[in-house]
């Protein structure tokens, strides 16, 4: 079985699909991180994540290592994440490993385009979304959290700016699969999203059991 979890920056996706895993025993990856590890690859190298020689370079010599590195998130992180993310040679490169690992096992995947380009034909489709200023106001609390000084202001501008290049790039643009259950967090903390999700769930894979 495999459970897609789509979504705009901070939605809470992280957090609901690594639930939903445990919950059905299924292996769980945050794509995002194999992004955030090729935009860090091309930071280190001093290059620019919009080059695409470079980016694609990167996501070659992916090694397992990159996905634990300590500083795949903050600010800089993100938006370099979001800019090699919009290539569609590093997209190419890194869909087989997406793929394969949700074959053997089945999996819950969180992302972007995982119901529409990387497992179209998911038994379950979430698309998980929530007004600009609460996920801001959830990213900003999580970088406080994490030491990380950051003006509200400056993370509500953020967030909307990778919006807005994740729902506009050619490739693989974010948005809800046709057949997607949404789901707006808004009002939501972790645990009601959780439940919500979970009744969501249970009456489609009763239906696509039936
Ligand atoms: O945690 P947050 O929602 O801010 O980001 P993330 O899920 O870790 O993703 C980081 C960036 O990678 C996003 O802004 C997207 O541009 C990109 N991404 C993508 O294009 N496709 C995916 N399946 C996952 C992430």
């Amino acid at each position: 079985m495999i459970i897609a979890v789509d979504g705009p920056a901070a939605a809470g996706k992280g957090t609901l699909a690594r639930r939903l895993a445990g919950t059905f025993g299924l292996p769980y990856l945050d794509t995002g991180l194999l992004y955030r590890a090729v935009g860090r690859r091309v930071l280190d190298a001093g290059a620019d994540p919009r080059d695409v020689p470079a980016a694609l370079a990167a996501a070659r010599a992916l090694q397992p290592a990159d996905f634990t590195r300590a500083d795949l998130r903050g600010p800089v992180a993100d938006m370099a994440a979001t800019a090699v993310a919009a290539i569609g040679d590093v997209r190419a490169e890194l869909l087989e490993f997406q793929r394969r690992f949700g074959r053997e096992h089945g999996a819950v995947l969180d992302g972007r385009d995982i119901g529409t380009v990387v497992f179209p034909t998911a038994e379950a489709k979430l698309f998980v979304t929530a007004s600009a200023e609460e996920r801001a106001r959830r990213r900003h609390a999580e970088l406080l959290a994490r030491g990380i000084t950051a003006d509200y202001a400056q993370v509500l501008s953020e967030v909307r700016d990778r919006d807005a290049q994740d729902e506009n790039r050619p490739v693989a643009p974010l948005r809800p699969a046709a057949d997607a259950m949404l789901l707006d967090t808004t009002h939501l903390d972790a645990d009601a999203a959780f439940t919500a999700a979970m009744a969501l769930l249970a009456a489609k894979l009763s239906s696509h059991g039936a």
